[in-house]
C-alpha cells in the first residue's frame, strides 16, 4: 500500500514528539475506555500506555518508528478498518482526518468499530484568534477552509459531538503546524518544516519569498515590534480542539 507518509513521513518523529499536556487531555477524554483503536496512529504518539490498543496506520514508513513494546499496528486506512463492529470501546484519531481520502467514510468506520466514544484531536481555525503566519507570510498555507469542511462534516456524522479547547502551549513538543506560534524563529528550520504537512506538501519555491520576508523582519525587529508580545504568552489558541463524541 503506498501512502503518503511513506513520502513525507521520513524522520517524522525527531520534531514530532509526544505533547504530554495533549496526551493529559486525550487521556481524559478517553474516559473509561478498556480498549481503544487508534486510526491514523502514526509512530504512536498519543497512545495510552495503560489501556488495550491496536493502532491503525497506512505508511509502512510511520509503523516503521513506532516505539519497541509499542502496541500492535495494522496497515490499513480509516475508509475500511479490516475489523468488527463494535470491537473497541473507544476509537481515536489524532491529527489525522485532513489527509482522509473519504472523510465522512472515515467517520462512519469510527462509529461502526467503536462502542462507547469517539474521540478526536483537530484544529479548527475559526474557533481560534487568527495565526500571523498564515495572515501575515504563507497565505497559501491557510488551511482554514478544509478544516471548516472537516469540523462540519463530524458534527453531521457524529450530531453528539462536544469540542473541548486547547490553547496551544508556547513551548509545545509536537512540532505541528501552529506549535511555533511564539517561536518564529522555528519556521526557517527546513527540518521542522519538513515534518509539518502542509509545508511538506507545498512546492518550496512557493513558499520561498513569504520565508524570506519572515527572516527579514525577524532580522529588522519588524517581527517583534508586531508581535513581540507573543513571545511572553505561555499559551495561545489557535483553534486545537479534542472533540469527544459519546455513542448510545
Ligand atoms: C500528522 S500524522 C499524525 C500521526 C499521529 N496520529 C500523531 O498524532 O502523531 C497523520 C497520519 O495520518 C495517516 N493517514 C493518512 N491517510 C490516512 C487514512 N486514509 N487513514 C488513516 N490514516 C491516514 C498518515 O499516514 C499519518 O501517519
Amino acid at each position: 500500500m503506498s501512502a503518503l507518509y511513506d513520502r513525507i513521513g521520513t524522520g517524522y518523529s525527531a520534531t514530532r514528539r509526544t505533547e504530554p499536556r495533549i496526551e493529559a487531555l486525550i487521556r481524559d477524554a478517553l474516559g473509561d475506555a478498556r480498549s481503544v483503536i487508534n486510526v491514523g496512529a502514526g509512530a504512536g504518539a498519543y497512545e495510552p500506555a495503560d489501556r488495550e490498543v491496536l493502532a491503525v496506520e497506512p505508511s509502512a514508513t510511520m509503523i516503521a518508528q513506532r516505539r519497541r513494546g509499542s502496541a500492535p499496528a495494522v496497515q490499513a486506512r480509516a475508509e475500511s478498518l479490516p475489523l468488527p463492529d463494535q470491537s473497541f470501546d473507544a476509537a481515536l484519531a489524532v491529527n489525522t482526518l485532513h489527509h482522509w481520502t473519504d472523510l465522512r467514510a472515515g467517520l462512519r468506520e469510527l462509529r461502526r468499530v467503536a462502542r462507547k466514544r469517539i474521540v478526536i484531536f483537530m484544529r479548527h481555525p475559526p474557533s481560534g484568534a487568527p495565526f500571523w503566519l498564515t495572515e501575515d507570510y504563507l497565505p497559501s498555507l491557510d488551511p482554514s477552509r478544509k478544516y471548516s469542511a472537516i469540523f462540519d462534516a463530524i458534527r453531521e456524522e457524529l450530531p453528539s459531538v462536544e469540542a473541548l479547547r486547547f490553547p496551544m502551549p508556547r513551548d509545545c513538543a509536537d512540532g505541528l503546524f501552529v506549535a511555533y506560534w511564539g517561536r518564529p524563529e522555528m519556521y526557517l528550520d527546513g527540518e521542522v518544516r519538513r515534518n509539518i504537512s502542509n509545508f511538506a506538501l507545498a512546492d518550496e519555491g512557493g513558499l520561498a519569498e513569504g520565508l524570506a520576508r519572515l527572516r527579514a523582519d525577524l532580522a529588522s525587529g519588524e517581527w517583534d515590534r508586531k508581535y513581540g508580545e507573543l513571545r511572553r504568552l505561555e499559551s495561545l489558541d489557535l483553534g486545537h480542539r479534542v472533540l469527544v463524541a459519546e455513542l448510545a
